[in-house]
């Protein structure tokens, strides 16, 4: 008789359900996989096999049996090991050598040809799916069962090896359930660059703080040894900790990407990422076979650190473009188009030329004309549209350097980060959105009205060509968390100016 267990797949951060029947008959011996299997899933055979031989029962290359293994449904690509087991079972089943009802129960597993389990990635996201579904039992690998266990209402049971996971299957050997509490791995956040060991730097800071309240993308240029790298590092210490959805959102992206230390499944700090400026697209934005989260989506609620801004290869500047206004990123793959979260705040980072002396009323520049403009180039167009705060480092005097510690200033900035967020959280609680800096036209123009005397403003830099229609609604984005930042309901003039003053550049 087939036997029909259930297994799932993973598209993105979702997860869908596989079932994997199997045909087993009399006959010359063979054992094929249908349904779209990839190397890895082919070579499960192999593993299974022996896994299975290992367990204390006979292989089906050892007997003349013809086995047929299919992964329903057909059109989806199955990729990775994690079909070992379900497999491994679903023969047993077929083949009458093990008794159990699968019905109600996912199974996931790399076999090692001893019949051992070996951990797998994206264990939230099969969870998550489980529950959704109506499944009772997620059965897996133990090393993954704490992880599993942060999503509730599906029982996760973690087994060692094959063997074990008959024992219990068979009903011949009890297994607790994982019990996870998700307050033990809420870790205390520790920041280790507070914005107090900068000194100076105060409109730098003021920018940060805007940055951090509304989500807005900001750009650092100065000479090097400013403090812009520094800067950058502190982003961290004012914003919020991350919510207990957001934090499930972002440990999914960690989980499939492999990146989820097992003692410590539940990620709440928000990501910082800084990727080098040697790094390919693929890294950046992800891709790959099989795909890969890239740099923007392991940012997602969290700082994308872009240092040296202009020495990125102009085509991983451009792919950014689309993540930034969307706050996803859709991959294309085969047959499917795979999406993924992307949202962050863009932090980047440069030098005012490719020495670092420009402007600088000590040091000569020794850059050419061209290299300038090479360099520059890279600062314009149409990424930059999508910058909103730009701030000049410039070196701090002595006297200030030299001056004593300024203690834990990032926590007065992160309590007032954090009280602005509630106001938008508040504004957006019946829009899809958490931050200013996510607003869509429609609710520009429902939450960002202007007096008169700051429209006269922007229609001078509109009409001058110095701010572009994107600009425009950028700007008036930033205008609200400033207001908000002063717990205003109304964006004051003053609050526009300010907004500006970071938008326009002179040179
Ligand atoms: N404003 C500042 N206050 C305190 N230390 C600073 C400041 N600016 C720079 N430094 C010191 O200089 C070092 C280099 O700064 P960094 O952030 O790497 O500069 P940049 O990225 O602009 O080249 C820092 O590690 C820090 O020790
Ligand atoms: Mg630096």
């Amino acid at each position: 008789m087939p036997s029909k267990v259930f297994s799932a797949a993973l598209l993105g951060l979702e997860a869908k359900i596989i079932e994997v029947e199997v045909d087993c008959s009399y006959g010359l011996r063979c054992f094929n996989i249908v349904g779209l299997p990839d190397q890895a899933v082919q070579e499960a055979r192999e593993r299974v096999g022996a896994a299975i031989e290992s367990s204390g029962f006979q292989s089906p290359h050892h007997q003349p049996v013809r086995v047929l293994v299919s992964l329903a449904p057909a059109d989806l690509k199955k990729e990775g090991s994690i079909y070992d087991l379900p497999i491994a079972l679903g023969y047993l089943l077929a083949a009458e050598k093990i008794k159990f009802d699968p019905s109600g129960k996912i199974i996931l597993g790399e076999l090692a040809l001893d019949g051992r389990l070996r951990p797998i990635k994206g264990v939230i996201s099969f969870a998550t799916l489980g529950q959704e579904k109506g499944f009772s039992q997620l059965i897996l690998p133990k090393e993954n069962a704490i992880e599993a266990g942060l999503i509730k209402g599906i029982k996760v049971f973690g087994v060692e090896n094959l063997k074990e996971a008959i024992d219990y299957l068979e009903g011949k050997k009890e297994i607790l359930a994982q019990e996870t509490k998700i307050e033990d791995f809420f870790q205390i956040p520790n920041y280790p660059i507070d914005l107090g060991y900068i000194k100076g730097q105060e409109s730098s800071k003021r920018a940060l703080e805007i940055a951090a309240a509304g989500g807005h993308n900001l750009l650092m240029m100065g000479p090097p040894g400013a403090g812009k790298t520094l800067l950058a590092k502190a982003i961290p210490s004012i914003l919020p900790p991350l919510s207990f959805g957001e934090s499930l959102e972002v440990t999914k992206i960690y989980s499939i990407a492999g990146l989820l230390p097992q003692e410590k499944p539940l990620i709440n700090l928000r990501p910082f990422r800084s990727p080098h400026h040697t790094s390919s697209e693929v890294a950046l934005i992800g891709g790959g076979n099989p795909p890969r989260p890239g740099e923007i989506t392991l940012a997602h609620r969290g700082v994308l650190f872009m240092d040296e801004f202009p020495e990125f290869h102009r085509d991983v500047l451009e792919s950014l473009r689309q993540p930034i206004e969307e706050g996803k990123i859709t991959v294309l793959r085969a047959k499917h188009s795979l999406t993924l979260p992307a949202s962050f705040i863009l932090v980047a980072a440069s030098n005012p030329c490719p020495c670092g002396n420009l402007g600088d009323p000590e040091k000569k520049c020794q850059c050419t004309n061209s290299q300038i403009r090479m360099y520059r180039r890279k600062l314009s167009g149409p990424l930059m549209d999508r910058v909103d705060l730009f701030i000049d480092v410039p070196q701090v005097k002595y006297e200030k350097l030299a001056s004593g510690d300024e203690e834990n200033c990032s926590v007065k900035i992160r309590e007032r980060v954090e009280k602005t967020r509630e106001i938008q959280k508040e504004r957006f609680k019946n829009e899809k959105i958490l931050v200013n800096s996510e607003m869509e036209i429609p609710q520009i123009k429902k939450y960002c009205q202007v007096d008169l005397k700051s429209q006269d403003l922007l229609r001078k830099y509109v009409n001058s060509g110095k701010l572009s229609a994107r600009g425009y609604h950028r700007v008036l984005k930033v205008a609200r968390t400033v207001a908000d930042l002063e717990n205003s309901e109304k964006i004051s003039f003053n609050h526009l100016a300010e907004a500006l003053m970071y938008r326009i550049r002179e040179d």
